[in-house]
């Protein structure tokens, strides 16, 4: 079994193209993605195997963008988060937010927490959002934590200190570009890489089950032989 993906990891662009291809403001392509995000979450809920599903909502370098949109990102986030409980309760799937929450408002702060808090109980899939996250900064900062604490920096060690501890299995990016764009750069260092054209709202669970059944084709070395 252990060519199934346990950790599966997605960046979900496209969301404005989306969009603007439908003559719609961007704002109803974040909409629409948020959509997505449950669809693929209830998929992978409902399949064992995959313990782990990390989903890149909101880079550090997503700031850059327009006050209004990034103001309309923030408010669908909260939004979402409050709607989602219920059904992470329901699905038994745990939160668990990535990257660095401290520049996001009190009242999302909050909301975070209490989402993450009342599903840590959960024992199904662990949906793990990064929010204002970037690999540089996340390591970054574990780098950071290590030596205030006076300790010796180790790949264990380092790799332990970060937000997320998990090696990616599985990557995707979707709306058709062909980079990292700052994700999960040490966790992916292993992962097999799959990039679809298809853009982020209009990604389906029968795609992601046919990017599965390639990941299982895949010979994985390690570095190693056969
Ligand atoms: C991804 O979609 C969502 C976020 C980065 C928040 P985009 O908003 O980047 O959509 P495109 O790439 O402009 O189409
Ligand atoms: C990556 O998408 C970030 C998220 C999906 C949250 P971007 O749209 O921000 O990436 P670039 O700017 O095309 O590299
Ligand atoms: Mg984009």
């Amino acid at each position: 079994m252990s060519n199934l993906p346990t950790h599966i990891a997605i960046i979900m662009d496209g969301n404005g193209r989306w969009a603007s291809l439908r003559g719609l403001n961007r704002t109803k392509g974040h909409e629409k993605g948020a959509e997505t995000v449950r669809t693929i979450t209830t998929f992978c809920s409902n399949h064992p195997e995959i313990k782990r599903l990390t989903l890149y909502a909101f880079s550090t370098e997503n700031w850059k963008r327009p006050r209004l949109e990034v103001e309309f990102l923030m408010k669908l986030l909260e939004r979402y988060l409050k709607k989602e409980l219920p059904i992470y309760l329901e699905e038994n799937v745990r939160f668990e937010p990535i990257g660095d929450l401290s520049p996001f408002s009190a009242s999302l702060r909050k909301t975070i927490t209490r989402v993450e808090k009342a599903t840590s109980h959960c024992t199904g899939l662990i949906q793990s959002l990064a929010l204002n996250y970037g690999g540089r900064d996340e390591i970054a900062r574990a780098a950071e934590r290590l030596n205030r604490d006076s300790l010796p920096i180790t790949v264990e060690s380092l790799g332990d200190a970060l937000d997320s501890r998990h090696d990616v299995d599985l990557l995707i990016r979707t709306g058709g570009d062909y980079r990292l764009s700052n994700f999960l750069l040490w966790q992916s260092a292993y992962a097999e890489l799959f990039f679809t054209d298809t853009l982020w709202p209009d990604f389906v669970e029968e795609e992601l089950i046919a990017i599965i059944e390639k990941f299982k084709g895949v010979e994985r070395r390690f570095g190693g032989l056969q």
